[in-house]
């Protein structure tokens, strides 16, 4: 078909069924070869509105037509549905570790061990040891069906509808230079570059959220996030290097491997580079220590692998790592400089942080001027004081640790470090808890009210645009808030005075605020900053509860039926919810006119609003039965309570079936759970 008839649309609403299937397909061949142009080829054939047009059109006839949506299809790029677990699913070969070194004598150790089983003409195929999270690719008949966190090495979770939010990963082998074999395992490393890392971090700090430690981290964090969309959102690459398994296709050696990946249209890393002798191997680690900060991502070392693919099996594994492959590690990334002050800081909980302040040094491309010292304990262990010299290190990771003291013979230090008796923002009385410090100033600390502003502003919070870390510090100093609700009563007037602020500026932070006023009741339980409560358990809170009152007046045990909520969370909830002066501040601010709206249900399925649960093994696999229960309009939770409406118990099931015995909870063996999937024989 024709670019201008893949646009023309007019006759979509009288499209019968096999001519939609058609435009489809041609609609995803298209969509799927200028993908591959633009982020893998980084060329453009058309322009980006046509592209959306195309995109839209699909997504259209796929709304229309549901049922002909493939596994393939670019719209599911865009993130599909939450989940509400990963399903856990085995490998197709066990994703072995790496064994590894930072010594070179190992290197050689490796290689006559090598040569002594396979002979003296060894080649090994040289790579970057790329910093990500590894994922394990599946394709059938060329088309990717499952994307496989590495987990323990035999199973890991399944992270395919994230793993479709990549641009670069193929939803379909391109065949143009080289059919698809019948099934591909691949693997390869998810990453996140470093400038869109810290780009990344930036906006959480700016929003108030727990920035991530390390790209690494926040590849892998944004792989696992049970919301796609999020996933989405998130600038997220893959490279892959190595074919686990292939049926319909056969390689001598892992370069010729690798060029196969590469027609199939993966990105690859890059200096990928052939070596006879551990020289060549020590120079080719030696170059890539000195250029690794040039690259926009992680490398923590090289990888020499045996290029031959036979002498895999040849050489076998131990139990972890394969004897035909080794990490050749860099060096941790060290400087040396010294620390000016050691400050304080007060976080929304008030625990009281010690944080070397230091004279800026470039530690690997990142500048480094600041480093937690964690509390007081660890400050006096490693014996640091204000002047000292120190050694900080960053290994992979963008915040650096203090590693140790670098004595300095003859120089007069300062004196030791003590942790003040009272808290620097408020000074309130400190209280020890263990090696931690705490304010307990709880609502007259003004660093804790920040803390808390923020965190309720945060992007999972409220989602306050432009209500960050320096606006709340103003916000509190300046006396305009003293509790949340104040928040509400803000004024453009009020703002502009504020160092920073114009008309505009001001208007749109009151405007933000007040719209935040109309939010999800999730968002709402997460920013009030209750013990325990992170983005899931407020999700379940507000999926279980659906209404802040409930959950307000919820007993110790209605809150142990949500679904992760054990004793002891529900204990330290029940303690925060009954302070008075949390009670308080929390009717203050709902007294502003908030509206709170639950999740949204599936409705009108056969078995909405029934809660499952499933113990033991079942002949089908967890995930699917779990989706035919959601797409019923059921809800299936992990832990069986007064709440649940069925256990359905496999083979061995566990003591989940004695817990709805005892309670009297309907049991439904798999025949009879599947008949009550297909609206037979009910209660
Ligand atoms: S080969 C059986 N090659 O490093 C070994 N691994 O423990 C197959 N990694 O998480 C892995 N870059 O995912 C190989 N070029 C590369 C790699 C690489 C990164 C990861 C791997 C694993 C860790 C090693």
């Amino acid at each position: 078909m024709t670019l201008d008839e893949l646009l023309d649309q007019s006759g979509d609403d009288r499209l019968d069924r096999e001519e939609a299937a058609r435009i489809m397909e041609a609609l995803r061949g298209e969509l799927t070869r200028h993908a591959r142009l633009y982020y893998v080829e980084d060329r453009q054939e058309i322009d980006d509105s046509v592209y959306d047009a195309l995109f839209r059109r699909l997504q259209r006839l796929e709304e229309a037509f549901p049922d002909l949506v493939t596994p393939d299809s670019p719209t599911l790029r865009v993130g599909a549905d939450p989940l509400e677990a990963f399903e856990t699913v085995r490998h197709v070969v066990p994703m072995l570790s790496l064994d590894s070194t930072q010594e070179p004598e190992d290197v050689r150790r490796f290689d006559e061990r090598v040569r002594r089983v396979l002979g003296d003409d060894v080649v090994y195929i040289l790579e970057p040891k790329l910093d990500g999270a590894s994922i394990e690719l599946v394709y059938e008949q060329g088309v990717l069906v499952r994307a496989v966190t590495r987990g323990n090495g035999m199973e890991g979770e399944d992270v395919t509808a994230n793993a479709r939010t990549i641009p670069t990963l193929p939803l379909r082998l391109d065949e143009s230079r080289r059919p698809a074999p019948a099934l591909l395992a691949a693997r390869g490393e998810v990453l996140m570059y470093l400038s869109a890392f810290e780009a990344l971090n930036q906006r959480m700090v700016e929003q108030g959220a727990e920035p991530y430690v390390n790209p690494r981290n926040s590849a892998s964090g944004s792989l696992r996030q049970l919301d796609p969309r999020l996933t989405a959102e998130r600038p997220l690459d893959v490279l892959v290097y190595d074919v686990l398994a292939v049926d319909g296709a056969t390689f001598e050696t892992d370069h010729e491997a690798l060029e196969a990946l590469g027609d199939w249209g993966f990105r690859r890393p890059k200096r990928i580079e052939l070596a006879r002798t551990v020289d060549e191997i020590l120079a080719y680690h030696e170059a890539f220590a000195r250029d690794r900060d040039d690259l926009d991502y992680e490398i923590d070392g090289v990888v020499i692998k045996v290029d031959e693919r036979a002498a895999r099996d040849v050489l076998g594994a131990t139990s972890h790592h394969p004897r035909w492959a080794l990490a050749f590690k860099f060096e941790p990334r060290k400087e040396v400089t010294r620390i000016e002050r050691i400050a304080l800081s007060v976080g929304r909980t008030g625990r009281v942080t010690p944080v070397a302040l230091m004279r800026p040094v470039m530690v690997g491309g990142v500048t480094v001027s600041r480093a937690s010292l964690h509390n007081r304990e660890e400050v006096a262990r490693k014996d640091i004081r204000e002047g000292d010299l120190v050694r900080i290190q960053r290994a992979g990771d963008v915040i650096p640790q203090v590693v140790e003291r670098v004595d300095e013979p003859g120089r007069e230090r300062g004196p030791e470090f003590r942790m003040p008796d009272t808290c620097p923002a408020c000074g309130a009385p400190l209280h020890q808890d263990g090696p931690a410090t705490f304010c307990p100033n709880r609502f007259e600390c003004p660093a804790q009210l920040k803390g808390g502003i923020v965190h309720y502003a945060s992007r999972p919070g409220l989602d306050i645009e432009g209500l960050g870390q320096e606006t709340a510090e103003l916000l509190v100093e300046r006396g305009l808030v003293r509790e949340l609700s104040d928040l509400y009563d803000l004024t453009p007037e009020q703002l502009v005075e504020l160092p920073g602020f114009a008309e505009k500026s001001a208007t749109a932070l009151v405007d933000a605020i007040q719209r935040s006023r109309h939010t999800e009741l999730a968002r709402f339980l997460y920013g009030l900053g209750i013990p325990e409560v992170g983005q899931t358990v407020a999700r379940e809170l507000a999926a279980h509860f659906r209404d802040v009152r409930a959950v307000l007046e919820a007993t110790p045990e209605e809150l142990e039926a949500v679904d992760g909520v054990g004793p002891v969370m529900s204990a330290r909830i029940r303690a925060f919810l009954d302070d008075s002066r949390n009670r308080e501040h929390i009717e203050h601010v709902l007294a502003k006119g908030l509206v709170l709206e639950p999740p949204e249900e599936r409705e009108g399925g056969p078995l909405e609003g029934k809660r499952f649960v499933f113990t033991g093994s079942l002949s089908i696999p967890r995930g699917r039965a779990k989706a035919m229960v959601e797409a019923a309009g059921g809800r299936v939770v992990s832990s069986v309570s007064g709440e649940t409406d069925y256990v359905v118990a496999g083979e061995d099931p566990g003591s989940k079936l004695a817990k709805a015995e005892k309670l009297g909870v309907p049991v439904l063996d798999e025949t009879a759970f599947l008949a009550l999937l297909d609206g037979g024989a009910g209660e």
